[in-house]
């Protein structure tokens, strides 16, 4: 069985005054469930008093929004995965489709995140996704297999097992507009057999894939009913923490049976 797991991606939002608010309530609508696994992704600027108020909490983990690929040195503006480690971070995006297209991550930068994260006993939540042009022209499973298996490269078993992999349609994301359950499964079944491919078959069968864009109160059910997907990677309902708890709770509904 694999464990569901429900991120909260707050991209460039919330300060800490607003972090304490947002887990007061999150904690008191969703108590401590051990039954899936909560991440909560603030800003680096937040991490630590995300840290300090979630510490007693069993599921409840904290991930990152980016991190650099060096160890320490002369990085201006960077972060690295001992900083994230010593708040306590457990989980770390890499290859959000924002990151790629904004600030142009490569392939084959992702990948040496990837690699560093593992190496810092961080687990990637690794993200590919195709736009909606590359959608049209028949590529979805071309651009999938090439994200997947550039950002997955150098890595053993082991460490692809422990990446969660999320689906995130560029199309999707903020746009109000989810891919439909069977799109994703469609997707989330083919990212499992790319993995079998890249490893084998009982490590496909434990990694955990999480889609993400525009998931909501409203759709989460009949997207996490799907038996591909293992969770989601929740933006911009994340940031309202009534919203982002119904969508765990969905979550655990979903999976529990
Ligand atoms: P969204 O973002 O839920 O606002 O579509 C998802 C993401 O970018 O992770």
């Amino acid at each position: 069985m694999r464990k569901a797991i429900l991120a909260a991606n707050w991209k460039m939002n919330m300060t800490v005054e607003e972090t304490t608010a947002y887990l007061k309530t999150f904690l008191a609508e969703t108590g401590d469930a051990t039954d899936v696994e909560v991440v909560i992704i603030p800003p680096f600027t937040a991490l630590a008093q995300a840290s300090k108020l979630i510490s007693a909490s069993y599921s409840l983990k904290l991930g990152a929004q980016n991190m650099s690929a060096h160890k320490s040195g002369a990085f201006t503006g960077e972060v690295s995965a001992t900083m994230l480690r010593e708040l306590f971070v457990r989980y770390v995006v890499l290859g959000h489709s924002e990151r790629r297209q904004l600030f142009g991550e490569t392939d084959a930068v992702i990948n040496e995140k990837v690699r560093a994260a593992h190496e810092a006993a961080l687990k990637p939540i690794f993200c590919v996704g195709e736009t909606l042009a590359e959608r049209d022209g028949g590529q979805v499973e071309a651009v999938l297999s090439r994200q997947l298996r550039a950002g997955l490269a150098g890595l053993g078993h082991k460490e692809v097992q422990e990446t969660v992999i999320a689906y995130e349609p560029v199309w999707a994301i903020g746009t109000g507009r989810n891919a439909t359950p069977q799109q994703a499964q469609d997707a989330h079944a083919f990212i499992r057999r790319e993995v079998a491919a890249v490893t084998d078959a009982a490590v496909a069968d434990k990694v955990r894939l999480q889609y993400g864009g525009s998931v909501k109160p409203g759709n989460a059910a009949a997207l996490l009913a799907e038996p591909d997907i293992d969770g989601a990677l929740v933006g911009g309902a994340s940031l309202d923490p009534r919203d982002f708890a119904e969508i765990v709770k969905a979550g655990k509904t979903a999976k529990s049976r």
